[in-house]
């Protein structure tokens, strides 16, 4: 009964540990026994998702899991002395940490706060946390929605030069860029690799250590083909059908202007969908403006087909309208019938040339078209597959 009450004064192993490891330990000092030896800090880094990639501020937001590894000379224990524990959990603010940053990093968003580290019984600390990060990065959008984007993440201590604080790998750099299990891999990025490599840099006085990860993706472009391009090519598709509406029908201008209507809704509608940059125009909204333009060529083609046919027409009947005259105060024998005749046969040939214009104009017109098609579908294909 009395083994069930907490004894009071005597401490428990972690608790005698953690007071003689931080007995006397200064978390302002950089933890070796002699000065000139340079801690080395082991760096590895998943990722996990990609929440956000804005080409207006030319940003990218990431969820990585970062993590650094450093031996600490100063937290070495015997595991005997302390009932068997080979490792405990410090509080991280109470131990020296290295000051090593992202130079890409423009805003550290919401990572949640870790407050412990991971020490062993032979010193090493293993520092790991989830950080939500806004990253700077150059984003090459002009082949969207075929883009691939490579963004950088430079790691390196701000202060310290190499001869004090030296970066490494802890895992092989193969191994870092093929790592997929924890990437959420169904979103609108697919993560191709994460190369990285290790640099000195020479500075005011000093080297400093660099390692470098370049994260490669890729967009899938399934949802942009669905929602943006097969639309629009329909809206071709039947623009161009619509030249097989009879040219005297009257229909064909009206036609014609809705569907150039549709498309100007279609466009204002999905404007948004575009990613802006300030620099460069992605080529797809060159493609959507040039359909515009197509259309309104179109548009303009068919209405001179009708002006030239009405201009014809009024022309036939009004040499119609004076041979009657002739015929009427002329000779009287000619029979109304026969004039009339004449009118339909040289209206008739007027509708036929009307009609050779416009075949000639519809060629020229699928001619242009097939050409800027082929052009784009090769180039979009070249993206997709490279
Ligand atoms: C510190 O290390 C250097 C070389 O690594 C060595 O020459 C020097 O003697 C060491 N100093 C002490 C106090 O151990
Ligand atoms: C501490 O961790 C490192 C790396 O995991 C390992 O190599 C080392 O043996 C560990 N030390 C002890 C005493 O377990
Ligand atoms: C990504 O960019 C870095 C530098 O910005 C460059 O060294 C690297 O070759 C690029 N990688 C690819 C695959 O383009």
């Amino acid at each position: 009964q009395l083994a069930c009450v907490p004894e009071k004064h005597k401490r428990s192993p972690l608790n005698q540990l953690t007071r003689t490891l931080l007995r006397g330990y200064d978390s302002g000092v950089r933890p070796v026994q002699n000065w000139t030896s340079p801690t080395v800090v082991y760096i590895d880094l998943i990722l996990q998702s990609i929440l956000n990639v804005d080409g207006k501020t030319q940003s990218l937001t990431t969820c990585i899991w970062y993590r650094q590894i450093w031996t600490d000379e100063f937290l070495v224990w015997d595991p005997e002395e302390f009932d068997g524990i080979t490792e405990i959990s410090l509080l991280s603010d109470a131990i020296w940490v290295p000051d090593v940053i992202v130079s890409e990093f423009v805003d550290e968003g919401k990572s949640p706060p870790i407050p412990y580290v991971y020490v062993n019984s032979s010193g090493l600390v293993k520092n790991y946390r989830p950080v939500q990060a806004v990253l700077a990065c150059k984003l090459e959008l002009y082949a969207f929605p075929f883009d691939k984007q490579n963004c950088t993440l430079t790691f390196r201590s701000w202060l310290h030069s190499v001869q004090e604080l030296d970066l490494a790998l802890w895992r092989s750099a193969e191994a870092i860029a093929s790592e997929q299990t924890e990437f959420m891999n169904d979103g609108e990025w697919e993560l191709l690799s994460i190369p990285s490599h290790y640099w000195q840099l020479q500075q005011a006085g000093g080297e400093y250590a660099h390692i470098q990860f370049n994260v490669l993706i890729r967009r899938r472009p399934l949802l942009y083909v669905v929602g943006l391009l097969i639309p629009s090519i329909f809206l071709m598709l039947v623009d161009v059908m619509s030249f097989y509406l009879p040219i005297n029908s009257g229909t064909r201008v009206t036609f014609k202007t809705s569907t150039l209507l549709g498309y100007t809704v279609f466009r204002v509608n999905l404007m948004d969908e575009l990613p802006a940059t300030a620099v460069t125009t992605p080529l797809i909204g060159v493609f959507f403006a040039a359909c515009m333009a197509l259309l309104m060529l179109s548009l303009a083609k068919s209405i001179l087909a009708i002006k030239l046919l009405h201009h014809g027409e009024t022309e036939v009947r009004q040499m119609s309208v004076s041979a009657q005259l002739l015929d009427h105060y002329g000779s009287l024998g000619q029979s109304f019938a026969e004039s009339l005749f004449t009118t339909d046969v040289a209206q008739g040939k007027w509708l036929v040339l009307c009609a050779k214009v416009d075949r000639v104009l519809f060629r020229v017109y699928l001619f242009i078209l097939v050409m800027y098609t082929s052009t784009l579908v090769l180039l979009w294909l070249s993206w997709g597959l490279a």
